[in-house]
C-alpha cells in the first residue's frame, strides 16, 4: 500500500476550488477500494480568464470519464512565476498533487533526473500517442527513450498582437516580412508621435525575457538560438548585442507602468488602444477572445519581426508522480482525456494554442489559429529560454536574473557578459 499524500494546501496564494464530482454512471474511480482515492487534484498556474476556462474544459472531460471529484490547485501567477516555487515545496515534503503542469524539453528532464515522475512510456504504446506528435515534440517529452509526459498544446511565443487602428492611422504595415530593423524604426516613429509602440506587463518577469527572446531570435533565427544553448553561437555576439540594445531601446518607449501590470493586462490594453502592439505567447489570444475582442478589428497580429520562419515553442504538458498516488486509476483518465483529439481541440481553442496532435481536424478553427498550427506543422520549432524549456532551470534563471538586471541598469555590455559566463558554465 502506497503512502497517503497530505492534501492539504499548505502554500500562500493558492486557488483551491473544489468540484463535486459528477455522480456519472459507468464510475471507475475506485472509491469502493479501501485506502483509494476517487479525487484527482490537478496543479497548475492557469488562472487569467481564459486560462481558467480552457482548464474547465479538461475538468468536465475527465470528471465525466471518471465519475471522480477534480480539485483545482491552481497557484495565479503569469508563467507560473508563483507555482514553481509552491510546487518546489510541496515536490521536497513528498506531498506532490496527482498530477502538475510542466513544459516539455529540459523543464522536464530536470524532474525525470531527480526520479519526481512517473515513466508513461505503456500509455504511449497503448495509445500510439508518437505517432501522432510532430517529432521534435515527441523528442522533448521523452528521456533515455522513455516517455514521462502527456502534452495538450503547443503555445507560439514570438507573435506580435497589434492595435491595427493605432497602426492605420500612423501608415505603418507590419507583416510576416517585416524585418527587425523595419520594426525599430517603426517603433521609433510611434513613438516620436506621442504612440507608445509596445506596451509591456512583466510584473512576472516572463514578459520581459520572452520579449529579449524573440528579439534574439529575430536577429540570430533558429540554428543562431539553438547554437546559443549547444555551443555553436555566443552570447557577446554582435548580432545578439543588437537584439539586446533592440530591447532596451523597446524599454524607453514602453510604458511607465510596466512592472505593475500582468501579462494579460498589457494584451488588453493593445486592444483598448493604450499601445501599438506587445510580445506575447498566444495565450494571448484565448485572453483577447474571452474578453470579446474580434481579430482583424479588435486586434491584429503578426510574427514577431525577423522571425516568420520560426515557431518559437511553448508547451503546456501535464505528468504524474513518480511513486504511486493513491489514485493510480484517476491519474491515467486525467493524462489519456488530455490526448482525446476532442479535448484537444476545445481546449485549445479557448487556450488560444494549437493541438500537439497533427490529427485534429482545424475547421473550427478561428484564422490566426488555423494559421499558427499551420505553421507549427511546417515551420521550424524552437524550444523557449524565458518559459525553462531550452536549457535547465538554472540558466534559464541566470537568464531572468541578468534580465532583471538590464530592466534596472540598462546596460548592454554586463548583460551580454554575464550571460556569456552563464553559457560557458552551461556548456563546461
Ligand atoms: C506559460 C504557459 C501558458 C500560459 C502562460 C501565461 O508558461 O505555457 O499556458 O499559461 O504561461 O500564464
Amino acid at each position: 500500500m502506497t503512502a497517503k499524500r497530505k492534501r492539504t494546501t499548505l502554500f500562500a496564494g493558492a486557488l483551491v476550488a473544489l468540484s463535486l464530482a459528477a455522480t456519472a454512471c459507468g464510475s471507475s474511480g475506485g472509491s469502493s477500494d479501501a485506502g483509494k482515492s476517487n479525487k484527482l487534484e490537478v496543479f497548475s498556474w492557469w488562472t487569467s480568464g481564459s486560462e481558467s476556462d480552457a482548464l474547465k474544459v479538461l475538468q468536465t472531460k475527465f470528471q465525466s470519464d471518471s465519475g471522480q471529484q477534480f480539485i483545482n490547485a491552481a497557484v495565479s501567477g503569469g508563467g507560473g512565476s508563483n507555482a514553481q516555487q509552491a510546487l518546489q515545496t510541496r515536490l521536497q515534503g513528498g506531498n506532490p498533487p496527482d498530477s502538475w503542469q510542466l513544459h516539455p524539453d529540459k523543464d522536464l528532464a530536470s524532474v525525470v533526473k531527480d526520479g519526481l515522475v512517473a515513466d508513461v512510456s505503456s500509455m504511449y504504446e497503448k495509445n500510439g500517442w508518437a505517432d501522432k506528435m510532430p517529432k521534435t515534440i515527441v523528442e522533448m517529452v521523452q528521456n533515455d527513450g522513455k516517455f514521462y509526459a502527456v502534452p495538450v498544446n503547443a503555445h507560439r511565443a514570438n507573435v506580435l498582437w497589434t492595435n491595427p487602428k493605432i497602426l492605420k492611422a500612423n501608415g505603418i504595415n507590419w507583416t510576416n516580412s517585416t524585418t527587425a530593423e523595419q520594426f525599430m524604426s517603426d517603433a521609433q516613429k510611434l513613438s516620436s508621435a506621442g504612440v507608445t509602440p509596445i506596451c509591456l506587463g512583466d510584473k512576472d518577469v516572463f514578459a520581459s525575457t520572452q520579449l529579449l527572446e524573440t528579439l534574439i531570435i529575430g536577429r540570430v533565427g533558429a540554428d543562431g538560438w539553438n547554437g546559443l544553448f549547444n555551443g555553436g553561437a555566443k552570447f557577446d555576439s554582435p548580432e545578439v548585442k543588437q537584439a539586446v540594445s533592440d530591447y532596451v531601446q523597446l524599454l524607453g518607449m514602453t510604458n511607465k507602468d510596466h512592472s505593475a501590470l500582468t501579462w494579460d493586462q498589457a494584451a488588453i490594453n493593445v486592444a483598448k488602444g493604450q499601445c501599438a502592439s506587445n510580445l506575447m505567447g498566444d495565450w494571448a489570444y484565448g485572453e483577447l477572445k474571452s474578453k470579446g475582442y474580434k481579430e482583424n478589428t479588435g486586434f491584429g497580429y503578426v510574427t514577431m519581426p525577423g522571425t516568420s520562419d520560426v515557431f518559437d515553442f511553448v508547451g503546456d504538458a501535464f505528468v504524474k508522480p513518480a511513486k504511486d498516488g493513491p489514485n493510480p486509476q484517476g491519474e491515467d483518465t486525467w493524462l489519456t482525456t488530455l490526448m482525446d483529439p476532442r479535448v484537444q481541440a476545445d481546449f485549445n481553442l479557448v487556450k488560444g494554442s494549437t493541438p500537439v496532435r497533427t490529427d485534429v481536424p482545424l475547421d473550427k478553427f478561428p484564422p490566426y489559429q488555423k494559421q499558427a498550427a499551420t505553421d507549427f506543422r511546417s515551420k521550424t520549432i524552437v524550444s523557449s529560454l524565458a518559459h525553462r524549456e531550452v536549457a535547465p532551470a538554472e540558466f534559464a534563471q541566470a537568464y531572468a536574473d541578468a534580465v532583471t538586471a538590464l530592466n534596472g541598469d540598462k546596460n548592454v555590455g554586463t548583460f551580454l557578459r554575464t550571460m556569456a559566463d552563464a553559457q560557458s558554465n552551461l556548456l563546461g
